[in-house]
């Protein structure tokens, strides 16, 4: 879709449709106010009838409003004015475009980025409009051999803008917003993709494509380097599959030549039965999202390369399948990680991190700035923190605050939870180093607490995506969460090098 940004009034767009918001109760927002103006009273007087009185999700498509250019207009319900915040400007955004997809309108002109959100400037509007407009029109039907989508699609949204002034910082949000969308499509085909079709392989495959498209340094380790390493955690999660593991590297340089890099580290689970601890039946499709970490962190680093960011980064993705089998992992196996710590595996549901502490042990010799690893790592961030927020951890309390607010920035939100001392030796074994699972309680500060043993020597944040990087039930598929907070992230970075910044 295409998106440009334009300062004019409505009464002159000649517009498939123009879009204006409506406050509850029956409040005309100024650009409404306007064109009832300039059309003697129509919308008034269709507001006044009852059709619409503003509360958010309504809309009100409306056809031959008398003096306009434009053919249609559509009025979104906002909600009471003084509380409409972030959430309710991306849900207006969206309905907007769902409400028109299947109209006629080729081309909308949105005034909704003219109403004020609190805190929020002309920049932040129109970026978000243009990824809540691309997200809320995504849809995954390759694999339907029948498309049921025939009609004429939306071409092209005009956003406008309030003043002329607006338009340079306006065109520098919709790149931004663009490079994000396509970020987040990447990481949603690539959780849709089942996990027949998107193994380790693909995913490397996928990568390497990336790289090509951008000038990135691709690798991928293979069984055999990862032997040679001691990736003993890895392999040992790979033996059950068919599939052969790989280990994707990616190395964006839009910084100086040596200065140290953010490295972004994704699980890359293409399907995770569980292993011999298997899952119950219920679901365990979903478990086909299971590399969405990684394909977040390929996301974030193609925008990031769209953007052309001026710093460094390096995605790292360890994928492999969970399976049972005669060779898999079994409750009670002590395997070695390339760090040297010996782990006992006693539960081989808890693999994430096996297959991550191996990465994070490798991405020590990127000497980075950061490391950020992204993983559905445990149920139990669900169960705490639900859908909206990502479990976040860090041995590093400047890092997290940093994408603690790039994640308030996007409406890609992070909540921290405790990496206390007190919750390690919840990991103690009698046997090995550390057991691969701490008990029923806390279990995402345990995982955590278990890659933290691997992150000793940088500064390290971990997000458990588990709650957000898919959707279940009637609307089930892959968000393509965190790619907004990653490349806020890094854009942050890139902008103020590393300094801390406000949301
Ligand atoms: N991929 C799962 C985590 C998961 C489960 C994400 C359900 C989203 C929904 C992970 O590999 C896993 O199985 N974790 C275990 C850890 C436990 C054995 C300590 C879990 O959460 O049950
Ligand atoms: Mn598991
Ligand atoms: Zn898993």
């Amino acid at each position: 879709m295409e998106f440009i940004v334009k300062s004019g009034t409505p009464e002159k767009q000649r517009s498939g449709c123009i879009v204006v918001g409506v406050f509850e109760a029956r409040k005309l927002s100024a650009v409404a106010h306007q064109i009832d103006e300039v059309s003697g009273g129509a919308i008034g007087a269709i507001v006044r009838r009852g059709d619409l009185d503003g509360k958010p999700g309504q809309t009100l498509l409306l056809h031959n409003i008398p003096n306009l250019p434009s053919e249609r207009v559509l009025l979104v319900g906002c909600g009471k004015e003084k509380e409409f915040t972030d959430s309710r400007y991306r849900d207006a955004a969206a309905k907007a475009v769902t409400a028109l997809k299947d109209t006629g309108a080729t081309e909308i002109t949105s005034y909704l980025t003219e109403l004020d959100v609190k805190g929020r400037d002309i920049f932040w509007k129109v970026r978000q409009a243009v990824e809540v407009s691309e997200s809320a029109l995504y849809r995954f039907d390759k694999l339907k051999t029948k498309s049921n989508n025939n009609r004429r699609a939306l071409r092209r949204v005009v956003l406008a803008v309030p003043k002329r002034s607006d338009l340079g910082p306006g065109e520098q949000a919709i790149n931004e917003g663009r490079a994000i969308a396509e970020g987040v499509r990447l990481a949603r085909d690539l959780g849709n993709l089942p996990g027949n079709l998107c193994t380790p392989t693909y995913l490397a495959e996928q990568a390497v494509e990336i790289g090509k498209l951008y000038g990135l340094k691709t690798t991928v380790l293979e069984k055999a380097d990862m032997q040679q390493l001691g990736m003993g955690a890895l392999l040992s999660v790979s033996r059950g599959s068919r599939q052969p593991p790989k280990l994707i590297v990616l190395e964006y340089q839009g910084g100086k030549e040596g200065e140290a890099p953010v490295v972004l580290v994704g699980k890359g689970l293409t399907f995770d039965a569980g292993g011999i601890s298997i899952k119950p039946a219920a679901s365990m499709d979903e478990m086909k999202f299971d590399m969405c970490g990684g394909a977040s962190v390929l996301g974030a680093v193609k925008a990031a390369a769209e953007l052309k960011l001026p710093i460094n980064i390096v995605g790292i993705i360890p994928s492999s399948e969970n399976l049972p089998d005669g060779d898999a992992n079994k409750p009670g196996d002590i395997v070695t990680s390339m760090s040297g710590q010996t782990v006992e595996v006693l539960n081989t549901d808890a693999e994430g991190r096996l297959i991550l502490c191996d990465a994070l042990t490798y991405a020590e010799r990127y000497k980075p700035a950061f490391v950020i690893d992204i993983a559905t790592l445990t149920g139990a961030c669900v169960i705490a923190l639900g859908a909206h927020a990502s479990g976040l951890l860090a041995n590093h309390d400047p890092l997290a605050r940093e994408i603690g607010n790039a994640g308030k920035y996007t409406y890609d939100r992070a909540w921290q939870l405790p990496l206390w001392d007190e919750y390690q030796k919840q990991l103690d074994s009698n046997f090995a180093d550390m057991a691969n699972v701490g008990g029923r309680e806390a279990g995402t500060i345990t995982g955590a607490c278990f890659l933290s043993r691997y992150a000793k020597n940088f500064k390290w944040a971990h997000l458990d995506i588990a709650g957000t990087a898919w959707k279940t039930g009637k609307e089930k598929g892959a968000t393509g969460r965190p790619v907004p907070l990653l490349v806020q992230f890094l854009i942050n970075r890139a902008r103020k090098d590393g300094a801390d910044m406000d949301t």
